[in-house]
Parts: C-alpha cells; structure tokens; sequence
C-alpha cells in the first residue's frame, strides 16, 4: 500500500490520483495569515452539509474586464476539499467571472483524474463558495439582486 492510500471504516481502500496527490501536498493559492483581505472584492463561506466541513474563498475581480485576478482560499476540510479547491483556483483566474461560474465539479473531477464516489460532496465545496463570491460581487459592485 503506498503512504497516500486511504482506508474507510470497513477496510475499502482508496487511492488518491497524482493530481490530488499534488494539489493536497502543494495547495496552489492558498489565503495565508499575513493575506490582507482588504484587496478583495468579493467573497464567500459554505458549509458542507454531509460533514460540517467549511470553505472560505476572496476573489479580486477587475471591474472592467471582470476577469478573477485572483482567488485565495481556506478550508477546514478534508484532502479532498483542498486538492479541489487548489484545482479550481487554478482554473478560475484568468477567466471572466462568467466563464469561472460555470466551472462544475464534474470539471473539477476531471482536472483531479477523479475522486472517490464518497468524496465527490468535498469537491463540490469550492465551485459553490466561488459562486456564491461571483453573486455576492455582483450584489455590491454591480447592483445585481
Ligand atoms: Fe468534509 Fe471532505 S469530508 S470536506
């Protein structure tokens, strides 16, 4: 069994691809203490249902091209959540907020070489903090109900 195996409680094991493997050891953009939040201008907080789990995510989005400039992320979640989450940030910058909203967990998945069936709820953290960031930026900066 290699080290990044995980085992449930009656004894499945899984094995994480590389790419989980990667972004859980090596989080891309992760929002650190020294991280001044005031350059933001959007964000979001989810909780996942299924575990208790919560998703932090601020996004400096460019008023005139409305493209994500930056993405920065916390997580008080699983290996899953942050290897998704990492992912996602990845794809989302450089995109316009509109193209960034309609990144799916099945994009995500995919980017990962894919996620256990149990782990699929932790991947979809992410995708909806980042969404509900791009509503609440549209809410205060664009008037948008
Ligand atoms: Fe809670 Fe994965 S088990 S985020």
């Amino acid at each position: 069994m290699k080290d990044y195996d995980v085992v449930d409680i009656k004894g499945k094991k899984f094995l994480y691809s590389p790419q989980v493997e990667d972004h859980f050891f090596n989080p891309r953009n992760v929002l650190d203490d020294k991280t001044d939040l005031g350059q933001f201008n959007a964000s979001a907080e989810i909780g996942a249902p299924a575990c208790g789990d919560v998703m932090k995510v601020y996004l400096l989005i460019d008023p005139k091209t409305e493209k994500i400039l930056d993405f920065r992320w916390k997580t008080f979640g699983c290996a899953s959540a942050i290897a998704s989450t990492s992912v996602l940030s990845e794809m989302a910058i450089g995109k316009t907020i509109d193209k960034a909203y309609n990144i799916s967990a099945q994009d995500i998945t995919k980017a990962l070489g894919g996620l256990p069936q149990k782990k699929i709820h932790c991947s979809v953290l992410g995708d909806q903090a980042l969404r509900r960031a791009i509503d609440d930026y549209k809410k205060h900066y664009l008037g948008v109900k």
